[in-house]
């Protein structure tokens, strides 16, 4: 499936050639059988909290990236063919806390392998909408082992760049509601108890999820953005950073 989407894009020399490297895990051992993939394309996530305008964003920068000649692939969680039913199923179960970590990992894994991996050795730039991050901040603030999840999530490559679009709780719920109209169950930490009121508990459960990538930016290297701003100014600011990183790999691969 991936194969036919890659070979229908025209991917440049330009874009293709230019930065091969091998490929970065997360933990030390990663896939052991892809530790010596090289990797010829780029890989940007994009993580923010519910309705922080991460869609918003990844349209415009996919845009802006097809416009200059570059062949993109957008990815996110919960959307492999393998699991993602699966995922709706054990949701619907209340199946425990760490089943549905590994669930989502399961899920990750498969994209990792059959989508990600693949596309970024054929040269493509991978935006992923959310990545890892998210998966071990929500598993975090329900009181799951910090260390397991690390270990659990180490078979991830390791992105070239991720944004962080911060965002004030306060601020989001408007955004929620003019988007969904409504809030989501596990999106406002109703599972945890918090609090019997869901407004309340979705303005606490986002404060623990803020502190969980306020940890993570210094371990995993998160470009924190300011995501109060104006569209169109958090766009100029991470699209700027994407061009300086792009220009700076082409120029490493050409010397
Ligand atoms: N910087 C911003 N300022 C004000 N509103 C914004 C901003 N960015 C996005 N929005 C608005 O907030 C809502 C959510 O944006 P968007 O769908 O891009 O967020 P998301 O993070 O992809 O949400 P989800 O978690 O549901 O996928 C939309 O109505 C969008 O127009
Ligand atoms: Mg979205």
């Amino acid at each position: 499936m991936l194969s036919k989407k890659v070979s229908n894009k025209v991917i440049t020399s330009d874009n293709h050639k230019d930065i091969s490297k091998k490929i970065r895990f997360i933990g030390k051992t990663g896939i052991k059988y892809l530790k010596d993939t090289e990797i010829n394309g780029s890989f940007i996530v994009i993580e923010g909290p519910d309705a922080s305008g991460r869609s918003t964003q990844i349209q415009k920068i996919t845009e802006k990236l097809e416009a200059d000649g570059h062949a993109v692939v957008n990815t996110g969680l919960k959307r492999s063919d393998l699991i993602s039913k699966g995922i709706i199923e054990a949701k619907r179960n209340y199946v425990g806390r760490r089943t549905m970590a590994l669930y989502y990992a399961a899920d990750f894994a498969d994209q990792l392998e059959n989508k990600i991996i693949p596309a970024l050795k054929a040269g493509f730039v991978v935006i992923s909408d959310r990545y890892i991050y998210t998966l071990i901040a929500r598993s975090s603030v329900r009181g799951i082992d910090k260390n397991w999840l690390h270990q659990l999530h180490s078979f991830a490559i390791k992105p070239d760049l991720i944004f962080y679009l911060n965002v004030d709780p306060y601020n989001l719920i408007h955004r929620v509601f003019k988007k969904n109209k409504a809030l989501d169950y596990y999106e406002s930490g109703a599972d945890l108890g918090i609090s019997s009121d869901i407004f309340d508990s979705f303005i606490k459960y986002q404060y623990l999820l803020k502190k969980e990538f306020s940890i993570m930016q210094r371990k995993y290297g998160l470009i924190d953005i300011n995501g109060d701003k104006d569209i169109n100014d958090i766009y100029e600011e991470i699209q700027t950073k994407i061009s300086d990183f792009l220009n700076c790999a082409k120029n490493i691969g050409t010397n």
